[in-house]
């Protein structure tokens, strides 16, 4: 018997918003697992510049946001042949598909998304249908490439629910059309807490700018920034209950530098936390060097990005003509 098998990798699909500079708990999260995935399977990335518009964003910020969030990727290394990386806006089926499966979304279920009613309170004057509909546009996202896994973080993983559902119910009215997709749980994901306050994770709209260290912060800022982290009145570095700031700088060494606690705590014993704290900042420096200089390159060649987009851009419309057109067909649109 002739077995055929022509698509063995698992398909990837996961999205990131260009609101503000990626952080090292973005970084380290998320985006460096991406660059892990993609020689073993099939992944598409994309700078999802339609989510970021349900709350209100400047223009010329936006663009230039966009803009360095992708540079961003490709520093970072990911490989604009092997994957596809792409800006959502740029393939419009997105936005068709997500029409269409609003549709088969009911009103009760995106009222209980919790982050909806989270951003509904932090922007309470601005509470547009968009950021209701929201987590549509990602179930379509998601199930317009047919993607079997999606790496997420636990913020995402009621959206990712919803997706699966839309999937099941739409395969369920009109035959199998989408693949059920999975969240992609990795094994190794730091996360990673604030730098002010070792109870909050790390976050892009924190208004106190010591809290976060953004990826395209330089050495010195850096090193000041973690000089600065709130720690604890002990003197020991271990990681303990109790110790949540030590822990939090014991994660980022240990995710900067890919060295065990054991080791950590070995190389630490016996100095005092302002050496630590130097040394931590000193690794995330290090560690972002790389990607830094190759984005201070890619973001100057304006050219250069607009070419990879274009590319992004037919590889992610190709890759869902056949998706949507199967969905036209059975939802009983006339396709031509
Ligand atoms: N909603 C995600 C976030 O805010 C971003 C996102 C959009 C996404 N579409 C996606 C993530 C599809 C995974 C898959 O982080």
């Amino acid at each position: 018997m002739k077995q055929i098998n022509n698509n063995p990798k698992k398909k990837i699909f996961s999205g990131i918003q260009p609101t503000n500079t990626p952080h090292i708990g973005n970084y380290l999260g998320a985006m460096k697992n991406w660059l892990k995935l993609q020689d073993e399977y099939e992944c598409t990335y994309s700078i999802v510049d339609l989510h970021s518009i349900t709350v209100r964003q400047d223009p010329a910020k936006l663009r230039k946001q966009i803009m360095e969030s992708f540079a961003l990727l490709i520093a970072m290394g990911l490989d604009p042949e092997k994957s596809t990386v792409f800006v959502q806006g740029h393939n419009p089926r997105h936005a068709e598909l997500s029409w269409i499966l609003s549709c088969y979304t009911q009103f009760g279920e995106l009222s209980r998304m919790t982050q909806f009613k989270d951003k509904s309170k932090k922007n309470s004057d601005n509470i547009n249908a968009g950021l209701f509909t929201y987590p549509v546009l990602m179930a379509a996202d998601i199930l317009l490439y047919q993607a079997d896994l999606v790496p997420v973080g636990i913020d995402q993983k009621q959206h990712l629910e919803l997706a699966r559902n839309i999937a099941v119910r739409f395969n369920n009215a009109y035959g199998e059309t989408f693949t059920v997709p999975e969240p992609y749980i990795s094994k190794s994901t730091a996360k990673i807490m604030s730098l002010q306050d070792p109870f909050a994770k790390m976050s892009k709209s924190d208004e106190n700018p010591n809290s976060s260290v953004s990826v395209l912060d330089d050495r010195d800022t850096i090193i000041r920034k973690f000089k600065r982290a709130v720690t604890d009145s002990d003197k020991e570095i271990c990681y303990k209950e109790g110790k949540d700031g030590i822990n939090n700088l014991i994660s980022i060494y240990s995710a900067a530098t890919d060295k065990s606690i054991e080791q950590i705590e070995k190389e630490f014993d016996g100095k005092g936390y302002g050496d630590f704290k130097i040394a931590v900042g000193e690794a995330v420096s290090d560690m972002l060097k790389p990607m830094q200089e190759r984005f201070k390159e890619i973001i100057k060649d304006k050219k250069y990005i607009n070419d990879l987009m274009i590319l992004g851009a037919e590889k992610a419309q190709r890759a869902t003509f056949k998706t949507l057109k199967k969905v036209h067909k059975r939802v009983g649109f006339v396709v031509l």
